[in-house]
């Protein structure tokens, strides 16, 4: 048996797991062989692989063929990056199992940045700012402003006599955000048969919650495009964000959560409050980062003692002046300390998303360490370590079908 990606699948293959839709629709049971109808329905469906009988046919994450001295020297740096987490806790030895073959498998380094070019920095020059919540507070600091259309995507979406043509006319607004959407819809992580050119069959085929979660995440994401490259390089933010974003919504399918469009989009802005520390202090950003650098600490950890609050403080008034549904503040808010959560389930998935996205190295967000586990969260989630195999996998599959849209 084994995962396979949907361009692959053949008439006749015999299915090994069932296939639900991102909404937890079953399309086929399993142990059903696969007709050709099958495969356009999962197409139309957004179904990105499956898993069949017999198959060995995709790329299995495996350090077998990976020399084993190189593999001991990634143990050796992975061990380094799991140092603020328990590694006889379930989860987490699972997590960095799964990490070591990860890193084996997948060589990231050219695309990863750990703001090398701070650690020039005298921290001990640098002057501790404890006054930022009390700037935002006090309006010294202006905010950015919603951008307008995804206040006005939010509004088409909540009137239920509007059309698929209706969304199209606001998306196209904005030439680039059309630009994004149709090369997201055309990547192999929707696989659909024929080429989509219209914004308007993209919502028909992918459903309007889908499209304003990705409208809104991207348009949120891309107003920090000013943040000093030394502090942060975008590019492996969003890799990181986009990650989050992945894991977060398949194990939300894993445990059966209907809205895992929302849980995508918590996923893909868990971390909006460092780009909003990055752009609007960037001195205490440097100041930050290069004292967490010489102190082996949690980036979050360090912020706490120079700002007396953390990014998720930084990120919630701008959500609640935005007017953003409460379960993305509640997610984005706790997903360092979900089990203080009013809803900790969805803030349980986006943190352990988190987790597992650092342990893996695919971006940053300018944390260099597995962030800790909640346990009281994890507890409570009731999911068990052996899932982590099969999200990661899926996972991986989704978040290389999709990295192209980060180039734009
Ligand atoms: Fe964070
Ligand atoms: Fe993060």
């Amino acid at each position: 048996m084994g995962i396979i990606h949907i361009n692959k699948l053949k008439p006749g293959m015999v299915l090994d797991e069932e296939v639900r839709d991102i909404n937890g629709r079953l399309l086929l049971k399993k142990n059903k062989q696969i007709q050709a109808a099958h495969i356009r329905i999962f197409k139309i469906w957004g179904i990105t692989e499956v898993e069949i009988h017999g198959n060995n046919g995709s790329k299995e994450v495996s350090a077998s063929s990976v020399d084993p001295q190189q593999v001991e020297k990634i143990k050796e740096s992975t061990l380094n990056l799991f140092r603020h987490v328990d590694l006889d806790h379930p989860a987490i030895k699972e997590i960095f199992r799964i990490s070591i073959v990860f890193r084996s498998t997948y060589d990231l380094s050219n695309h990863e940045n750990n703001n090398e070019g701070l650690a020039e920095i005298d921290s001990q020059q640098s002057k501790v700012e404890n006054n930022i919540l009390q700037k935002l507070n006090q309006e010294s600091i202006t905010l950015p402003e919603i951008p307008s259309i995804v206040f006005e995507l939010n509004e088409v979406i909540a009137n239920p006599l509007s059309s698929a043509e209706d969304i199209a006319q606001v998306v196209h607004r904005s030439p680039s955000l059309t630009a994004l959407l149709l090369k997201i819809v055309n990547s192999p992580f929707y696989g659909f048969p024929s080429k989509i050119d219209k914004i308007s069959l993209a919502v028909t085929l992918i459903g309007t919650r889908e499209i304003s979660g990705l409208a809104l995440g991207i348009s949120i994401l891309s107003m920090f495009n000013n943040i000093p490259k030394e502090i942060l390089s975008m590019y492996s933010f969003l890799r990181h964000s986009l990650a989050c974003g992945i894991i977060s919504r398949i194990l939300a399918a894993h445990k059966s959560i209907p809205q895992t469009e929302q849980l995508f989009v918590s996923g893909l802005l868990h971390d909006l409050g460092r780009l909003i520390l990055y752009s609007y202090f960037p001195e205490e950003s440097r100041n930050i980062l290069s004292r967490a650098r010489l102190s082996d600490r949690l980036l979050y950890h360090q912020e706490n003692d120079c700002l007396g609050c953390n990014h998720t403080h930084l990120v919630k008034q701008l959500l609640q002046e935005w007017k953003l549904p409460m379960v993305l503040e509640n997610n984005v808010f706790y997903h360092h300390c979900p089990s203080e959560a009013q809803q900790p389930i969805p803030a349980t998935l986006v943190h352990l998303a988190d987790v597992i996205t650092n342990s893996l190295g695919i971006g940053t967000s300018g944390e260099r360490y597995v962030p800790p586990l909640d346990n009281i969260a994890w507890e409570s989630l009731g999911l068990s370590p052996t899932c982590f195999d099969v999200v990661i996998k899926q996972a991986t599959h989704q978040f290389f079908a999709l990295e192209s849209m980060l180039d734009v």
